[in-house]
């Protein structure tokens, strides 16, 4: 698949996941091309007079200042009961609808907004579908900068390749929260919620890209048309 084909997938994608969203609803807004593409979709729909009284929780910095110049009202989780449904995207998909997030380093408001959601809709082109999480993209770990060097010594002592998230000009990538991402290359992840929590019980790491049990709702845009697969939760 060739990228113009994915982009137009992806746009199939969002657009179906942002027509989904009700009048009244608390949306939660992913991060990642995607995702973005569904805030710009959801702000037409708004603009057109097609969707009234909504409100945005952003799950990043970036997607909080698009849909602000694109006119989405915003609030914060803090002072919302409940998000109604969330939009986002993913790096990869396993048959369970388990995810690996993460690849633009929003994993932890990411997580968040999604523990904090009614409905979770993962939009995707049919490439992110595997057999297995860690087959073709590392986990992204969220770590504090006091100590990452020991905390990546630890992750690679778990049987991962693990690489510092740099920018474009080689400095450290900070997350909205300031800290690193380490890339851990795990390979084909058997179990990925054991993973998941011994992971997440580590000192030093903030969050784990890994997302167990979370997606309510698989959107898949694929050459043959759109999937709507429905989780189990
Ligand atoms: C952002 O931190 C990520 O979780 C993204 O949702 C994920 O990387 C998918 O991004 P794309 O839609 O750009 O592929």
């Amino acid at each position: 698949m060739d990228e113009t084909q994915r982009n137009r997938l992806k746009l199939q994608a969002a657009i179906y996941a942002a027509d989904r969203i009700e009048a009244g609803m608390v949306v939660g807004l992913g991060y990642g091309s995607t995702a973005l593409l569904a805030v710009r979709r959801i702000a037409a729909r708004l603009n057109e007079g097609e969707l009234h009284g909504i409100v945005g929780v952003p799950c990043a910095e970036v997607t909080a200042t698009l849909a602000g110049e694109l006119g989405i009202p915003l609030t914060r989780l803090d002072d919302v009961p409940a998000v109604d449904l969330t939009i986002d995207g993913a790096d990869e998909v396993d048959p369970q609808l388990n995810l690996i997030k993460g690849g633009g380093g929003a994993l932890l408001r990411e997580k968040m907004v999604a523990q904090a959601s009614r409905q979770v809709m993962i939009i995707v082109d049919a490439g992110k579908l595997t057999p297995a999480l860690g087959t073709n993209w590392a986990v992204p770990v969220e770590v504090v900068e006091f100590g990452w060097g020991a905390t990546a010594r630890w992750i690679t002592a778990q049987g991962a390749t693990v690489q510092r998230r740099t920018t474009p000009d080689g400095s450290p990538f900070r997350t909205d929260q300031c800290h690193f991402i380490l890339d851990c290359r795990f390979g084909p992840i058997a179990d990925p919620a054991t993973l998941g929590r011994s992971l997440a019980e580590r000192a030093g790491i903030v969050e784990h890209g890994l997302f167990v049990g979370l997606t309510t709702d698989l959107v898949v845009a694929g050459v043959d048309g759109i999937r709507h697969v429905r989780g189990a939760n």
